[in-house]
């Protein structure tokens, strides 16, 4: 998979990607990730990227011009399956979100700042809009790269373990089991005497009934969808 990202701030991306499971994708050739600096399209001496709103109010805009270029370029290499914009205005990202972007073979990130970018990208460009949450951060990147781990994860190969992506919350719809390691004794608080009993059978019924009790508990909306 080849995720291409966007951004004014390639050097965010620094950390999320340089570590743990991500950085393994990348190196066993299972992801490919590049960051482009849109500043790098601006045709202008000053490298400007953005500027005043038409009609007035607070904050700058993103312009349409450096962005449009950088697009229509990486355009003529990759056949991308979405060309995504993050914003709080976007469709909710959950699990079925992330588990049908895993199945894409390129997709193009493209992340806002300030108070977003001019609206004739969205309308010309972007065919798919994410949000990570009713919250407002102060860019796309953060939550670039949270799309980012959620999909990669996923990948056929990427996790040590085939079936740990299967077995992760939301898939199902049910939250995960709580788990346990040792000592299975700490100051008298013990981990339950099931997951010792080596009966697999057993323990998978456990698991199961874990499930749905945290389930009904903490996000009882999951059981209805
Ligand atoms: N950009 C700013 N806030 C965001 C959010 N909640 N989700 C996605 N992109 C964003």
């Amino acid at each position: 998979m080849k995720i291409d990202i966007l951004t004014l701030f390639p050097e965010m991306f620094d950390g999320p990607f340089s570590h743990s499971i991500i950085k393994r994708a990348k190196e066993k050739g299972l992801a490919e990730i590049n960051l482009f600096n849109i500043r790098d399209w601006s045709a202008g001496k000053h490298k400007t990227v953005d500027d005043y709103p038409f009609g007035g109010g607070a904050g700058m805009v993103m312009m349409i011009e450096p962005i449009a270029r950088c697009i229509e370029e990486l355009r003529g290499k990759t056949a991308y399956d979405e060309v995504i914009y993050l914003s709080p205005d976007g469709k909710m990202l959950d699990q079925n979100m992330a588990n049908r972007l895993s199945l894409h073979n390129n997709f193009l990130i493209l992340c806002g700042h300030y108070k977003g970018i001019d609206e004739r990208i969205r309308e010309h460009f972007i065919t798919l809009e994410i949000s990570i949450g009713d919250y407002v951060l102060s860019g796309g990147e953060l939550a670039a790269a949270v799309l980012t781990d959620a999909v990669v994860r996923l990948l056929p190969g990427v996790l040590n373990d085939e079936t740990s992506a299967l077995s992760d919350s939301f898939q199902d719809n049910l939250l995960s089991p709580p788990v346990y390691t040792r000592p299975a004794d700490f100051r008298g608080w013990k981990a339950p005497e099931i997951l010792l009993s080596g009966n697999d059978k057993e323990i998978a019924k456990w698991k199961h009934e874990q499930s749905i009790a945290r389930t009904k508990l903490r996000r009882p909306g999951l059981l209805d969808q």
